[in-house]
């Protein structure tokens, strides 16, 4: 969701501003913007709807010249996506141009101020009014930030309330940048004699390893040989550079039609990287490293707290049931948008697991805040590397799945369910589990992706399997137990990327609503591997079959009798019942991609949908 990239240095500003957008444009977004400062102090502002090839080709046309610049790509929240809203916005001098990352919410009250001061707005935008705000002070402030553009981007940011990663040029310094932060990525890569500043490590990267991650309140002023960082407050700081881990080829299409059937097709390299090392088949025992000293706790929490949004909520479900069946602690699942306006009762030895790919998901970060404040142990599990919740969170367990850079998650699901059986299996063995069912399980999970690429094989049979009912526009996606939260996030992809309108049930509900949706032929896809509640399924499956709908059954590799009574059958290999979602999860992706394709639809750039929601 938006995105910013900023530059100074020696090189034209505007193509490396432009190339870093294509790079954010996995995030989603609605409009797209520039601003170029040139040596006349004339600040030269592009901005187009839709998509980055119409600023691209915009620019081709005019002039952005310059050597110092802002970019942006925007999700509206505040106006419409149309050209006045889209960033960067100008305070009513045309001196300061700012893009901006979150929410401003007072916005209310400092318009109303400046059309006191006699500042009318040119757009519906709550950034423009930070941008009007710090052109009054820097013009008429009186309280020493008039003509200080450091002194009034701070005073502003003191008095603005909501959540901000923005960048500030002016054409009365056109050699410097100012970059801040609170509750938004910001991150500044370190070149040689430049520096470019972006919301996300992907626009970065190919001018730069070395960055410097912002944190809450601190700012950057950036000229092209000097980063002088501080807190919003003006406490000078001294910040250290990390090295981004990030492979150019890893958030490439690399030969791939899309994104998001790279990260289908990359599950088992990923997995294995999700499992490399934290898998000791000689003890039996499971290593976390991010857990370090507390890993000896798990004996002791007495109630598991699971939270997060989307995708990252059903990995969630599926650890509420991995914690309670091999660790027998109490465990439950809130949506983090939920929980953190719900004054939850956190009791003591309570661990509380935020599940996040991005770890930037506004809810998230909420949430996780809601359970640290009442006390519990926090455990992040999350992808991208240094993000928020990662820094946040006492304790965690990162992914290693690699970038995601498809807006529908795949690979962050199928790794978010692997560590939580990880952690699950580590915790029910400081119980009850026993040894020797601690190592059948780590050898059952170690197999996984091997099983996963023989599903991968198949990927052209349920392409054609899927095209035979694409043309339907309601579906229901049936499980039980452990593949209930499958069939929901099946459901869930499918909507995603398709638009087709398909729901998620635990199959024994169907009878209680939704099977009066059920006519000739609605496709019906039944996750049904063989376990415990195999036969219960199998019965939902008749009722289905009375009302004429058709079946789509997930099912266990040689299951005859579900041949025989589905109208169509995708096999996944057999692994122990409590991992089978690791399995029959990815028949369901390659449906709703192949879905998508069959429908036109562009898969990584879905209409509405941003990768990251950083914004309530
Ligand atoms: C957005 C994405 C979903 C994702 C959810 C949570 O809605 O489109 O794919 O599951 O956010 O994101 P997170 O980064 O916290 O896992």
């Amino acid at each position: 969701m938006c995105g910013i990239v900023g530059y100074v240095g020696p090189r034209p500003a505007a193509e490396l501003l432009v190339t870093g957008l294509r790079r954010l444009e996995y995030r989603g977004y609605d409009s797209a913007g520039i601003a170029t400062l040139d040596g006349d102090r004339v600040l030269h502002r592009h901005r187009t709807v839709g998509e980055v090839d119409n600023l691209a080709r915009k620019l081709a046309a005019e002039r952005a010249p310059g050597t110092t610049g802002i970019a942006h790509t925007r999700w509206a929240t505040h106006g419409a996506p149309t050209q006045r809203n889209a960033h960067p916005h100008f305070d009513a001098s045309g001196t300061i141009a700012v893009v901006h990352n979150g929410i401003i919410e007072n916005y209310r009250s400092i318009r109303a101020f400046l059309t006191e001061q006699g500042i009318e707005p040119a757009s519906e935008t709550d950034t423009e009014a930070l941008a009007q705000l710090i052109g009054y002070l820097y013009h008429d402030g009186g309280n020493g930030e008039s003509g200080n553009l450091l002194a009034s981007v701070r005073r502003a940011l003191h008095d603005v309330r909501g959540t901000f990663g923005l960048v500030v040029i002016s054409r009365d310094h056109p050699d410097q940048l100012i970059a801040a932060r609170r509750g938004s990525p910001v991150l500044v890569g370190v070149g040689d004699g430049e520096h470019v500043v972006a919301s996300d490590g992907a626009a970065v990267i190919e001018h730069t390893r070395q960055v410097v991650y912002l944190d809450d309140n601190e700012l950057a002023l950036l000229t092209r040989d000097g980063l002088r960082a501080s807190t919003i407050d003006d406490i000078p700081l001294s910040k250290s550079v990390s090295t981004l881990e990030v492979r150019l080829q890893e958030i490439e299409l690399d030969g791939h039609r899309h994104h998001m059937s790279k990260e289908i097709h990359e599950q088992p390299a990923a997995l294995r990287n999700t499992l490399r090392g934290r898998i000791d088949q000689n003890e039996g025992t499971v290593v976390l490293g991010g857990l370090a000293d507390r890993e000896r706790e798990l004996a002791r929490y007495q109630r598991v707290i699971l939270t997060g949004c989307g995708t990252a909520w059903h990995a969630g479900l599926i650890g509420e049931y991995l914690f309670e069946e091999l660790a027998r602690v109490p465990a439950e699942v809130e949506y983090a948008s939920e929980l953190r306006y719900r004054n939850p009762v956190i009791q003591r030895n309570t661990l509380g697991i935020v599940l996040s790919q991005s770890g930037e998901t506004a809810d998230s970060v909420a949430a996780l805040r809601e359970l640290q404040l009442k006390g519990a142990t926090t455990l992040g599990i999350v992808n991208v590397v240094g993000s928020s919740i990662a820094r946040e969170t006492d304790s965690g367990v990162y992914l290693h799945v690699g970038p995601e850079i498809g807006v529908a998650s795949t690979k962050a699901f199928t790794g978010q369910v692997a560590v939580l059986a990880l952690l699950a299996i580590n915790m029910g063995r400081r119980r009850h589990l026993s040894p020797e069912r601690t190592a059948g399980l780590l050898r059952q999970l170690d197999e996984i992706p091997a099983k996963i690429e023989r599903i991968l094989a198949m990927a052209d049979a349920i392409r054609d399997l899927t095209e035979r009912y694409v043309e339907r526009e309601n579906w229901l996606y049936l499980g039980r137990g452990v593949n209930y939260p499958v069939a929901l996030e099946g459901a869930l992809k499918l909507k995603e990327i398709s638009y087709i309108h398909a729901e998620g049930l635990p199959a024994a509900e169907m009878k209680h609503g939704p099977i009066a949706l059920i006519d000739r032929g609605m496709p019906v896809v039944v996750v049904a591997p063989r376990d415990h509640t195999y036969d219960k399924v199998v019965a939902n499956i008749e009722e289905v079959k009375g009302r004429a709908g058709s079946i789509i059954a997930i099912a266990t590799e040689g299951d005859r009798h579900l041949a025989e009574l589905a109208d169509a059958i995708i096999y996944v290999p057999k692994t122990h019942p409590l991992l089978s979602p690791l399995v029959t999860t990815i028949p369901l992706q390659l449906m709703a991609y192949y879905a998508a394709l069959a429908r036109g639809h562009n898969v990584d750039r879905p209409r509405n949908l941003a990768k990251s929601v950083t914004v309530e």
